[in-house]
């Protein structure tokens, strides 16, 4: 074995570029650190042929030879530094490998690699491990596996204190591994435990981990490092490895330890694989642009890349120089595989980014089940969302969230949100993310009322919530638009149905979706003046009043209907007297506590849904009244766009709705009945002013 080393002569912590050095500038101890080195040598030369490279004055890292580049075959790929602190290196590394015969194979563009720090071969098996994430970009991995005929396996760092693939990685022969799992992503553990089996792999302690036991120098069955303990000595010899400890305490001052002081020069015991496997990793080039800084989008967008195991670099970036300019930035996307880039990208343009990619066509994809889509399909958002096909972009139509969309491709194609169950054989699906974007609003005009201050507690901001929504209703009753309430039996038993239905008669509410309990205490407060047995205008039970809400069924039941039973007199105010005198759309999603039901429920839960969303189809407004149930399912298919006023007097239900993503929610957290009174009064003129 060859093994290049550097004496540390100009050896210091001159500068922090790593989380060990903080607090040890000028504190290593120079013939200490030189006589720790000369021991470790002494010791590789036992066995091994070790060759010196002279030190260079300025480079105080230099020493640590890992970092020089990747050898094999008498190949060498020199590193490229991130960190400009170690760029003078580069030079006199290159210019040894080359005197000394190597193949210099220089990496193409600017993305840093820093070597065997970050990339270590399997003893014996045409497989290299690469780290990035820290220093070395994952870019650069694609190009490792071609240098040295490899199958290359990404593995991203996430902690700072192990940012270089041998401060926690230590591949051994035998298909064996030395490694700290913490110091990796969910994904890395996961491709590390697919490739060895839990026999052959020991997660050292946090303790060994941060002594540098995992920065292992192999030769032969002797693992030469700084730190063992008695536990993981024992279970390295019973894999017949002898460990050989070194005490590097000084260079650990600078975040290196024995395997990062040593460079192995003739790594050449696998089978290269010929030709190279392709590597896995896939890149593609995004725009985002909106009010990047102001909002934070261009960093959300940055954690969605690195938190989903990707990479980025911005090609360009051109900011806003005012409040009402947009920034643009144009992403490079890099991801070790291609499921992670459609991951990312598909995050990406949920948040609006837009593939640059233009010439990307959607791929669509045939149902060859009815109900059932194509593995890959896109799921939709509330937001406006085109397709590109061979006719160009169009406009999804019917858009709503949880859905897939249908391309119907007549020679004049129509692109629609349509639901698993609608899906029939032989339809095309959009699937995977290219050919998808989606226009995502950053701003919106709801006032100053936004989700952000939605947690209404205080009656004045009430009122005034109320007085800005009734406005607003007032507006769009000018101009024929259409509200939509969706409500719980609560508005009845708070006393609001009386403000409602003034709504309803005052031709503000255009649509009425509900469950069977609102429609029955209704209709039984018309009845016995009772909701749910309590007599309203007391506040108290009444004797057998646990019937009411039964009779008032039963006798809607007789009548044939809602409708028939206001027609009939039987019914002669409330909430659905309003809607049938009205002629106001009411839809009853049925459910399995409903006691009844009433005959104009829907207990058919697929023809409820398909009912409310075509009640809701052109809303301008939903009012959502204590109702978590009805109002999520109504969320779930309104398109962005519309203004949801949620009024809940739990503040978990009002969240709730917010967690759909929309920017157009306004949340108040009050009494129902309450609120309904002064929205009613406020509609009416009525309100004091
Ligand atoms: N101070 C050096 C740096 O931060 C230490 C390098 C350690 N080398 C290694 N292969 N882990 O770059």
């Amino acid at each position: 074995m060859r093994i290049l080393v550097c004496p540390p002569k100009y050896f210091g912590v001159d500068y922090v570029i790593n989380p060990w050095m903080e607090g040890q500038i000028g504190r290593v101890d120079r013939s200490l650190a030189h006589a720790q080195w000369q021991a470790l040598v002494d010791g590789f030369a036992a066995t091994a042929s070790v060759e010196e490279i002279e030190p260079r004055d300025g480079s105080p890292d230099m020493c640590f030879t890992a970092n020089a580049g990747l050898t094999a075959f008498d190949r060498v790929i020199p590193a490229r530094f991130r960190m400009p602190e170690r760029a003078g290196e580069e030079e006199p590394f290159t210019n040894w490998f080359a005197r000394n015969g190597f193949d210099v194979i220089k990496l193409p563009g600017e993305d840093p690699f820093e070597g065997e720090g970050d990339a270590l071969f399997q003893p014996g098996e045409p497989l290299l491990w690469a780290g990035y994430g820290v220093r070395s970009a994952l870019e650069t991995h694609s190009i490792l596996g071609q240098a040295f005929g490899t199958e290359v396996v990404s593995l991203r760092l996430v902690d700072p204190r192990f940012y270089h693939l041998d401060t926690c990685f230590a591949p051994l022969p035998g298909g064996r591994l030395l490694y700290y799992p913490a110091a990796f992503d969910e994904r890395s553990q996961r491709a590390i435990e697919q490739r060895i089996p839990a026999n052959k792999r020991i997660a050292v302690s946090d303790e060994d981990a941060t002594g540098f036991a995992c920065n292992v120098m192999r030769l032969g069955e002797k693992l030469f490092l700084n730190q063992a303990s008695p536990t993981l000595q024992r279970d390295l010899a019973r894999w017949d490895f002898e460990t050989i400890i070194c005490p590097v305490s000084e260079f650990l001052k600078a975040g290196g330890g024995v395997k990062c002081l040593s460079m192995i020069l003739d790594q050449a015991n696998f089978a290269r694989i010929s030709p190279a496997p392709e590597s896995p990793i896939r890149s593609t080039e995004l725009e985002v642009k909106g009010h990047l800084l102001d909002t934070g989008g261009l960093n959300r967008a940055l954690d969605i890349i690195t938190e989903a195991g990707g990479s980025f670099r911005i090609a360009t970036l051109s900011l806003a120089e005012r409040k009402d300019q947009e920034s643009r930035a144009q992403l490079h996307v890099v991801a070790p595989s291609m499921e992670g880039l459609e991951e990312i990208v598909s995050e990406l343009t949920s948040v609006g980014a837009q593939s640059l990619e233009r010439e990307m066509l959607a791929n669509l994809e045939a149902v060859t089940q009815d109900g059932v889509a194509p593995h890959h399909f896109y799921s939709t958002t509330i937001y406006p969302t085109e397709v590109h096909l061979d006719s160009g972009w169009c406009e999804v139509e019917k858009q709503r969230m949880d859905a897939v969309i249908v391309v119907d491709d007549d020679s004049d194609p129509v692109a629609r949100c349509v639901l698993f169950r609608e899906l029939e054989v032989g339809q095309h699906v959009v699937c995977r993310t290219d050919g998808v974007r989606v226009r995502y609003p950053e701003h919106h005009s709801v006032g100053e009322f936004s989700f952000m201050n939605a947690s209404v507690s205080s009656e004045r901001r009430v009122e005034a919530s109320v007085k800005s929504i009734a406005c607003e209703m007032r507006r769009i009753r000018e101009r024929d638009g259409k509200i939509v309430v969706v409500a719980g039996p609560v508005v009845v038993h708070t006393g609001g149905a009386k403000h409602l239905s003034s709504l309803i008669d005052g031709g503000f509410v255009q649509a009425l979706l509900t469950g069977n309990a609102l429609p029955v205490h209704d209709i039984e407060f018309d009845l016995f003046g009772t909701s749910l047995g309590i007599d309203l205008s007391r506040g108290k039970p009444v004797h057998e009043g646990h019937r009411n809400h039964l009779m008032a069924i039963n006798r809607v039941r007789a009548e044939g209907g809602i409708r028939e039973a206001v027609e009939s007199g039987m019914i002669r105010s409330g909430i659905m007297h309003s809607c049938v005198t009205q002629n106001v759309r009411f839809v009853l999603a049925g459910s399995i506590r409903d006691d009844g039901p009433l005959p104009d429920t829907l207990m058919d839960l697929e023809k409820a849904q398909a009912a409310y969303a075509e009640a809701i189809e052109g809303a301008d407004m939903i009012l959502m009244l204590s109702s978590m149930l009805h109002s999520i399912g109504t969320g779930n298919m309104t398109p962005a766009g519309v203004h949801l006023i949620c009024v809940d007097i739990s503040p978990a239900t009002v969240t709730k709705l917010a967690d759909r993503g929309s920017l157009e929610s306004t949340g108040i957290v009050t009494d129902v009945g309450l609120f309904l009174n002064l929205l009613a009064a406020s509609l009416s003129g009525d309100d004091g002013r």
